[in-house]
C-alpha cells in the first residue's frame, strides 16, 4: 500500500475540544492523536512507537499523553519522557519518541493544523 503524505492546512475538527483527554482524527486516511499538551493543542500520529497501540485512547498525566498499553508519556514535542518498565534512572532512547505532525491552532470554530 501506497502512503501519501498530507500537506497543507487541514481542518482536523470542531473548536472547544474538551482538552482532558486526546481526540481521534484522520486526514486523507492517516490517523492522528489530537491532544492538548504544554498550553497548546499538538497533533501527533495516532500509533504508540512501541507497539502501535493508539495514542488517542491514552490519557493526559501531568500534562502529558499516556500511552494506553504500557503507560509510555509523551511531552508536547512528542519526546518520551516516561518508559514504566525502565525503572528510574535509565536514559530513554530517543528513538523512542512519536512523530509529531505539528501544532493545531483553533480559528473560524474549528481546529487546523498546518502539514508538510
Ligand atoms: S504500545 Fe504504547 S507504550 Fe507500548
Amino acid at each position: 500500500m501506497t502512503s501519501v503524505a498530507v500537506t497543507g492546512w487541514r481542518r482536523l475538527g470542531p473548536a472547544g475540544l474538551d482538552r482532558s483527554r486526546p481526540h481521534r482524527t484522520v486526514v486523507d486516511g492517516a490517523a492522528y492523536a489530537i491532544v492538548h499538551l504544554d498550553g497548546r493543542w499538538r497533533v501527533f500520529s495516532d500509533d504508540c512507537p512501541h507497539r502501535m497501540a493508539r495514542l488517542s485512547t491514552g490519557r493526559i498525566v501531568e500534562d502529558r499523553l499516556e500511552c494506553p498499553y504500557h503507560g509510555w508519556r509523551f511531552d508536547g514535542s512528542g519526546r518520551c519522557t516516561l518508559v514504566p518498565s525502565l525503572g528510574p534512572n535509565v536514559a530513554i532512547p530517543t528513538r523512542a519518541a512519536t512523530s509529531q505532525a505539528g501544532v493545531a491552532v483553533e480559528r473560524d470554530g474549528s481546529l487546523w493544523a498546518e502539514f508538510g
